[in-house]
């Protein structure tokens, strides 16, 4: 099955271009442009309708449109109408899931496993290919340290070794072997570069960092992109360094293209291009599209500023066409390699069919089970037995399919999730499971996406019925023998414009979950939430803690397999969770200062709370115990450019089978620049039956332990002595040391 499925060979490089320039040829120089250009098609959009400016050749590509049928209509207009008759490339952002939603990129990343993340992209891949869309806007490959941004939802956390596993195991799931395999679609590698390192946290804020910082941290994971073979980039709103991303020759000529060797193309974020006039960049709108393209932008997402200007600016000489030319021809490669060409159309009954596979949402709920990480389990409260009585599910985001399939849905997708009260019920079918929400959460402030989804905005509850609502909910739990409470975050409360100044849990959630611990019931904390909270209270007063994120349609059957022991969790945290908001950002790989945490001096860097994390990065708890033993190193020493291999037992110390997830952290002592206390270098997921023992192995050499020397102000590889250490987390403390020498 597949609506690509007839092609039967994948064309050399050379075919496609060769008949790259046979199309660009003849094209006139308005032809060129519009390939340029991607319009918005859905209602909210201003301006003249997308059937109109397609069929004069406006527009190469289309945004904002979740609609089958339409695409058809839209792309007949295109190849038989338009000028060029060149077909559209659909895209949209498909970011965790199409139909079946899969947990949100963060929870993928706390799985520690990239095929399961490449898995789960094949399957969004597939459904949104169906669907007859032909490139997604993902994945967000911004290392976030900022708990407070709320975009740290969408990506893989605070760590560059992390973050480049998981944007290569992405970029594979949905582009498959080839741009423009069967069931797949093009990926984008957004939002280049240093987004997450906005101001405050705030989102769209500036970003200032260093070159060390971009290269060594904010980097990796779009370099492992391009090694991908990941087809197009999207730049990233804010300033970087005073130069905003999408007019910035440096990000997107000098590095992307020029080491990194990006063949594809790169698209603005949406309305960047004419954003350039509002940030007090560019004079003008044309001033910006010459800035935007001269920078190396080749498509300009819905801000109409190259439709207007290029042709202008080629007209009067400002521009040279070879500028335009170079800029279209990645456009249409990929148009070629898609196949569009032979195939502009998608078969409107296919999705039907593959939206339905069980094994999407069997692969939906096992991305599920291996994402959620148990923060806490005081006594072995869980797993829970199946043969409770009288069980009470409370908090607002327990029945929420929202929540639960969480941010960014895709454009007009209706949730359809298994919410958590769901998922329990179905576990304990014999028994008595009673709900209450607790009152509603809400932000302060609306989210725009709430103006485009008409059901979204509800009336506030009042503070009546908010106190009616908390009464309830703690006399449903005074009637159960166990409560579970489930608290968090709504979708609109992490993602995109959802920045938060404080990290605590929304609401009277803390209050509910005091009052309810205080009536002295076993209770169980399920969070649904997309980025860490400061759960301080909890994490010292309830016994059982797990983080669900938002874990998409099959959560609620995921957290009841976890909580009831059918799946063993065996996730772990891929960021940092600070005691406070006001902690971030906050991150284990921190360089070591004249006072560190051992010195005399030092006792908290605040004096009102410990700087520590609440949870480190890299923790997580199973079911089972784990040990990880006889560290070994092949050499004590090595030469700069030589490689040694560290291995690692773990064994299963347990009674029951579970994965952990071993992790090596290096420390260089000294060099030509301070480096970071710990910095991961390898990880590997490992499952193990009771009693069973592995081996890890790691390799550690040039491409580990070269980095971007500031003082240099190049790449170096030290000769250094080394300190590593292996084991379940960022804590761990089975330590070895190397030396590299000269
Ligand atoms: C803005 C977001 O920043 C970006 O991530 C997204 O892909 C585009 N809008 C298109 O929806």
């Amino acid at each position: 099955m597949g609506n690509a499925a007839t092609i039967t060979s994948v064309p050399s490089q050379a075919d496609v271009a060769a008949r790259v320039e046979a199309i660009l040829g003849p094209m006139s120089l308005a032809d060129k442009i519009g390939q340029l250009v991607q319009i918005g098609g859905a209602d909210f959009m201003p301006g003249p309708k997308p059937e109109d400016v397609i069929r004069g050749g406006g527009a190469g590509s289309v945004l904002w449109l979740n609609d089958t049928k339409k695409f058809n209509e839209l792309q007949k207009i295109a190849v038989e109408e338009s000028p060029s008759k060149i077909p559209l490339l659909f895209a949209l952002d498909v970011i965790h899931g199409y139909r079946t939603i899969f947990p949100v990129p963060l929870a993928m990343a706390a799985s520690w496993d990239p095929d399961t993340a490449e898995q789960a992209q094949a399957v969004a891949a597939k459904e949104a290919r169906a669907a007859g869309l032909h490139w997604t806007f993902g994945p967000m490959l911004d290392i976030a340290r900022d708990v407070r941004w709320g975009r740290i939802v969408e990506g893989a956390g605070e760590d560059p070794v992390l973050g480049a596993a998981m944007a290569a195991a992405q970029v594979r799931g949905f582009q498959g072997p080839y741009p423009g395999a069967p069931d797949h679609v093009i990926a984008c590698a957004k939002h280049f570069a240093g987004y997450g390192a906005a101001d405050g946290g705030r989102d769209y804020d500036p970003v200032f960092l260093p070159e060390a910082q971009l290269r060594n941290v904010y980097f990796p994971p779009f370099k492992a992109a391009v090694d991908a073979g990941v087809g197009t980039f999207m730049s990233a709103y804010m300033d970087l360094n005073n130069v905003p991303a999408a007019g910035n020759p440096w990000l997107l000529r000098e590095v992307l293209r020029g080491e990194w060797g990006f063949r594809g193309f790169v698209i603005s974020d949406a309305f960047a291009v004419g954003n350039l006039v509002i940030q007090h960049f560019a004079r003008d709108n044309r001033d910006a599209a010459f800035r935007a393209l001269s920078a190396g932008l080749d498509m300009d997402m819905a801000s109409g500023a190259y439709l207007e200007n290029l042709a202008g600016l080629v007209e009067d000489g400002t521009l040279d066409e070879a500028i335009i030319d170079a800029a279209v021809r990645p456009v249409l490669t990929l148009k070629v390699q898609m196949g569009l060409f032979e195939h502009p159309y998608v078969d409107e009954d296919l999705l039907d069919q593959v939206v339905a596979l069980p094994e999407h949402r069997d692969a939906s709920r096992q991305a599920a089970q291996r994402s959620m990480v148990l923060l806490r389990n005081e006594g072995g409260l869980l797993p829970l037995s199946k043969d409770l009585k009288h069980v009470a599910v409370i908090g607002p985001v327990a029945d929420s399919m929202e929540a639960t399939e969480g941010s960014w849905m895709v454009f007009g997708h209706q949730p359809a999730a298994v919410t958590v009260l769901e998922g329990i019920r179905a576990k304990l079918p014999d028994a008595r499971v009673d709900y209450a929400p607790g009152p509603e959460i809400r932000r302060d402030y609306p989210s725009f996406f709430e103006d485009f989804e008409p059901g979204k905005k509800k009336p506030a509850q009042t503070p009546e019925a908010a106190e009616a609502a908390f009464q309830t909910a703690v006399e449903t739990a005074q009637g159960a023998d166990l409560v579970i409470m489930v608290l968090g975050e709504t979708d609109l409360m992490a993602g995109e414009a959802a920045s938060r100044g404080s990290i605590d849990l929304p609401g009277r959630q803390e209050e509910l979950l005091k009052t309810v611990v205080a009536l002295g019931k076993p209770v169980v904390l399920v969070l649904l939430n997309g980025r860490p909270l400061s759960i301080n209270w909890a994490a010292e007063h309830v016994p059982a803690i797990l983080e669900a994120w938002e874990p998409g349609t099959e959560g609620g059957h995921a957290v009841a397999d976890i909580l009831f022991g059918d799946a063993n969790p065996g996730g772990k945290l891929p960021v940092t969770f600070p005691r406070s908001g006001g902690h971030a950002p906050l991150y284990y790989a921190r360089t070591l200062t004249h006072q560190p945490e051992d010195h005399f001096m030092y006792r908290s860097r605040y004096w009102d709370s410990p700087t520590t994390p609440l949870y480190p990065f890299g923790f997580g708890l199973s079911y089972t115990t784990f040990e990880i033993g006889n560290l070994k190193l092949s050499a004590s020493q090595m030469k700069v450019g030589e490689s040694l291999t560290v291995t690692a037992d773990v064994t299963n110390t347990g009674s029951v089978a579970g994965d952990e997830v071993v992790q090596l952290y290096i420390h260089q002592r000294f060099g030509s620049d301070s480096r970071p206390m710990r910095e991961l270098k390898g990880f590997e997921r490992v499952p193990l039956q009771p009693g069973e023992t592995k081996t890890v192995t790691f390799e550690l050499g040039p491409d580990q332990l070269t980095y971007w020397s500031s003082s240099l102000g190049q790449w170096v590889q030290d000769a250094a002595p080394f300190d590593v250490w292996v084991g379940s987390d960022s804590q761990a403390t089975l330590h070895a040391e190397f030396e590299v020498v000269a």
